[in-house]
């Protein structure tokens, strides 16, 4: 590809703006709010997050995950504990997180610390997924090595036909879920010319939150 065409891709953001006087006081609500948003403009999988996290010698990773739950205490989502993300959250718990809904513009960001949910949290969400995502969770050893894809068919096959006569399976003590703790949230709208809106929440000792803007 000639690096014109690259260096020509450029969008000029004029969708909405994000103003004091409408943006919540409380990250939360503000998430919720754009959240909804992002749900009625029927952006694909508008729950889909980056999530970055840093292992034991400070090295950076990042991947997709999906988020299933948010509230005051925090962002959740489910994984392999055993996986890449999970061994560095358990390591070093600090992590971060990005929305991109570029249909709408909009960025939030989030840097928080990341707990396991309680064995009893994961194994109710564990039980509400499909069966084919339970055997899925037990049949990948998520982030190891395989020598080939025959390897994960045999275990679906194995593992179809260990629980053929059950409605659900045990949730694998591997499997479950994190609840990232937020200590920062920003809210990045685009605007023309690069002057992008950015307000940006810090939690503070006394657990409330401060609200600043940011240049773009
Ligand atoms: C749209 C999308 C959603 C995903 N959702 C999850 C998820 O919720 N949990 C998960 O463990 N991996 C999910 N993945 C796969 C991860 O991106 C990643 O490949 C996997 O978790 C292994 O990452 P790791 O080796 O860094 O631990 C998703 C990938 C995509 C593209």
């Amino acid at each position: 590809m000639d690096k014109n065409t690259l260096q020509n891709l450029r969008e000029d953001y004029r969708k909405s703006t994000l103003e004091e006087k409408n943006a919540s006081e409380n990250p939360f609500t503000q998430f919720s709010n754009w959240f909804k948003e992002a749900l009625n403009a029927e952006i694909p999988e508008p729950n889909a997050m980056v999530v970055a996290t840093v292992n034991k010698e400070g090295f950076p990773s990042a991947r997709v995950v999906l988020l299933k739950g948010f509230d005051e205490k925090g962002f959740i989502f489910y994984t392999n504990y055993n996986s890449q993300k999970g061994q560095d959250l358990l390591d070093n718990p600090q992590c971060a997180v990005v929305f991109n809904w570029l249909e709408l513009e909009r960025q939030i960001r989030i840097e928080g610390i990341a707990e396991k949910l309680s064995p009893e949290e994961s194994t109710a969400y564990f039980h509400k997924r499909p069966k084919k995502s339970q055997i899925g969770a037990w049949a990948s050893p998520q982030s190891q090595v395989i020598e080939t894809r025959d390897i994960l068919d045999n275990n679906l096959k194995n593992l179809n036909a260990k629980y053929v006569d059950s409605e659900s399976l045990p949730r694998p003590s591997h499997w479950g879920g994190f609840r990232i703790k937020a200590t920062r949230i920003e809210f990045w709208q685009g605007r023309s010319s690069r002057l992008h809106d950015r307000l940006n929440y810090e939690k503070n000792a006394n657990n409330s939150w401060k609200r600043t803007r940011l240049a773009p």
